[in-house]
């Protein structure tokens, strides 16, 4: 059991539990890694100055986003593979946060199917979705979604090419098709983890076992990333927006020119994410580049904000620039790991439980109270 939720803690658990090869996946950035790092040091400048006597017995974390419920203001962001930080990892995130009233994004490259997250009880589900040199995969996954009842499509647009990231080179990831002898050594190191995965057979892309990418893991995680389109402009978004009748969320977004053109094409929301630091590397903290984004996006389109984001102070800050929910990744992926479905839930819960916190101690009821006095409550550290 955490005293708070200290993703420090949850990440030096994961990673007991994980071989090297998934370990590094899931911490590691681009280049320098100064983006990763740049992402928490951006949080670290702001602070939250405490009011009084404003009568906080009464306080709700809870918010309306698009139409989801949410118990407190973020969601799972989408985390490729997820699935592998634990036999089943993806479902048991999903079961967890559709216990705790917490919004999931569906990776492309998850595990379990769409259909199989769709199926738990009371998920709340959006579907991220990469797209395809080949669009007729692409359209199949919004029918998917379509039928799935999925009533939000996350398109991810910082991807167009996968820059290096150091830890995952070293480890051969999306370049090797067969494990390595240092790799086999560090999944018979991992044994729990690798008992757990044994008993299941080969873990697959489930969700995309459909469109013949391969038959092992690390053969479909090869061939799916090069599947992922560099060519794409703004008329692709076009495209997407025409397919697709539902919410749309555009993915990767960090440029106040960049959100108007997303609002022009339609989407209904924007997410500000320079991927945790592990695509453009040296990027801008995405908390940095916030408030431009906003007030580019106007009235008509949410802005979401992800990279860096582990205490309630981050969420508070976030929505006191305008963001109207906060995601975050790595730490409910460290929390499987670590916990299964009750580490995650441990996780939101905990989170949800700071956020409560300084809601209170900076004398704010409500979501929208707090949205409404913005930049006030915070004070910038020189
Ligand atoms: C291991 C890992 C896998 C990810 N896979 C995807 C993905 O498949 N699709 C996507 O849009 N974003 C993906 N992301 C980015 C996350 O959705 C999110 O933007 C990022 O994790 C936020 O930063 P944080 O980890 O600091 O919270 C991934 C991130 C991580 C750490």
């Amino acid at each position: 059991m955490m005293a708070c939720v200290d993703s420090a803690e949850l990440q030096k658990k994961a990673e007991k539990f994980l071989p090297r090869l998934f370990r590094d996946y899931v911490a590691g950035g681009a280049h320098e890694e100064r983006t990763l790092q740049a992402n928490r040091d951006e949080f670290r400048k702001w602070t939250i100055k405490p009011r009084c006597l404003r009568d906080v017995s009464s306080v709700s974390t809870t918010t309306q986003w698009l139409g989801y419920d949410c118990s407190a203001p973020f969601m799972l962001a989408p985390v490729g593979f997820a699935g592998m930080m634990r036999q089943g990892g993806d479902l048991m995130a999903a079961r967890a946060a559709a216990k705790e009233k917490i919004p999931f994004c569906v990776s492309t490259f998850s595990i379990a199917s769409l259909e199989e997250i769709c199926r738990v009880p009371g998920a709340d589900v959006l579907a991220q979705i990469y797209v395809f040199r080949d669009r007729d995969i692409t359209r199949d996954m919004m029918e998917r979604a379509r039928k799935c009842g999925v009533r939000t499509l996350i398109f991810t647009v910082d991807t167009p090419v996968t820059p290096l990231r150091p830890r995952d080179e070293r480890n051969g990831f999306r370049r090797l098709s067969k494990p390595s002898l240092a790799q086999l050594a560090s999944f018979a190191a991992a044994w729990r983890w690798g008992a757990g995965m044994a008993r299941h057979g080969m873990p697959q892309l489930r969700n995309l076992s459909a469109y013949g990418m391969g038959h092992s893991l690390l053969e479909q995680a090869k061939n799916a990333a090069s599947q992922i389109d560099p060519g794409l402009t703004w008329r692709d978004l076009e495209w997407f927006r025409a397919q697709w009748s539902g919410q749309l969320l555009v993915k990767g977004i960090m440029h106040a020119d960049d959100a108007s053109r997303c609002v022009a094409a339609g989407a209904d929301a924007v997410i500000v994410s320079n991927h945790g630091g592990r695509q453009l590397d040296p990027a801008p903290a995405t908390l940095a580049v916030l408030p431009e984004i906003v007030q580019s996006a106007g009235q008509d389109c949410s802005v979401v904000i992800d990279s860096g984001i582990r205490r309630g102070g981050d969420v508070v800050t976030s929505l006191a620039q305008g963001a109207s929910l906060t995601a975050s990744g790595r730490p409910w992926a460290w929390a499987v790991a670590a916990g299964g479905e009750s580490g995650v839930r441990e996780m939101i819960s905990l989170l949800r439980r700071e956020i409560y916190d300084v809601f209170a101690l900076s004398g704010h009821n409500s979501v929208e109270s707090l949205r409404l006095a913005g930049v006030d409550v915070l004070k910038r550290q020189k």
